[in-house]
């Protein structure tokens, strides 16, 4: 099992399409798919899911679809909150978190507080969030903790900067939507993940496609820049 699975929902628009419904009705049904989502990952004792919500890219669409997830996310808090807390789910958001509404910013707070004790899964969402965003955002924190130093950097001085600092970086990314691409998801911390994906638009992405993406990381060697005949004897 993979101990931290990463996840770009993609296709909620094309599954409303299909369906001749407008495009907020793919990502009302897209919601739902996270619930299920959270309840697999709990089930497998899954430690670790990440879920890109909103891109800081999706401010480009058009006004009216972004205020709808604007609501939806507001919404989500709102009723969502309280069922994460009893199953033990401890939330976060991830991404500059500054552009949302003050409404917003101030359920996002009060969630990551109320859940900050729990430990059966740690469930990030990023919103408004970029990968370069995150390595510059680092980058200068890390710098500013560190006036007088000239150069010398290591990756593991920027590393406790990144936003998602307390996790172990993905060991599984899955796409959903037929698009092969990381979209400024996760940059620094996707380095050797396994990457897995799908046609299967995200609102259609039930507990038996969870599985096949399992199955299909199972099936991975993971080598890390090794050879094969060093991972079955270890001192080779
Ligand atoms: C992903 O679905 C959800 C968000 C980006 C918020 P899309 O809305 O991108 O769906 P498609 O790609 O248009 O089908
Ligand atoms: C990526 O989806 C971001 C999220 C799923 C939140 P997009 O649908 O916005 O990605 P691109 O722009 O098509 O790559
Ligand atoms: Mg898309």
């Amino acid at each position: 099992m993979p101990r931290h699975l990463a996840v770009i929902m993609d296709g909620n628009g094309r599954w409303a399409k299909k369906r001749f419904l407008p495009r907020v009705a793919g990502h009302v049904k897209g919601v739902e798919l996270v619930r299920e989502m959270v309840r697999n990952c709990l089930e497998q004792g899954i430690q670790y899911l990440t879920l890109f919500a909103f891109s800081s890219e999706n401010w480009r669409r058009p006004q009216e679809e972004v205020t709808l997830l604007m609501q939806l996310f507001v919404k989500a808090l709102e009723q969502e909150v309280e069922k994460l807390d009893r199953n033990g789910v401890r939330l976060r958001v991830i991404g500059d978190l500054s552009r949302f509404e003050p409404r917003l910013q101030e359920l996002i707070g009060k969630a990551q507080e109320q859940t900050a004790g729990n430990t059966r899964l740690d469930l990030t969402i990023a919103a408004n969030y970029g990968g370069r965003w995150d390595i510059m955002q680092a980058v200068n924190r890390m710098v500013a903790a560190q006036p007088d130093k000239r150069g010398g950097w290591q990756e593991s001085d920027l590393e406790p900067y990144l936003s998602m600092s307390f996790a172990p970086e993905p060991d599984l990314f899955i796409r959903t939507g037929g698009e092969e691409r990381i979209s400024n998801f996760l940059l620094w911390q996707l380095a050797y993940t396994e990457l897995y994906f799908t046609s299967t638009l995200w609102p259609d992405f039930d507990s038996a496609e969870f599985g096949k993406a399992i199955a299909s990381f199972q099936q991975r060697e993971r080598r890390f820049g090794r050879t094969s005949e060093q991972l079955v004897k270890p001192h080779a």
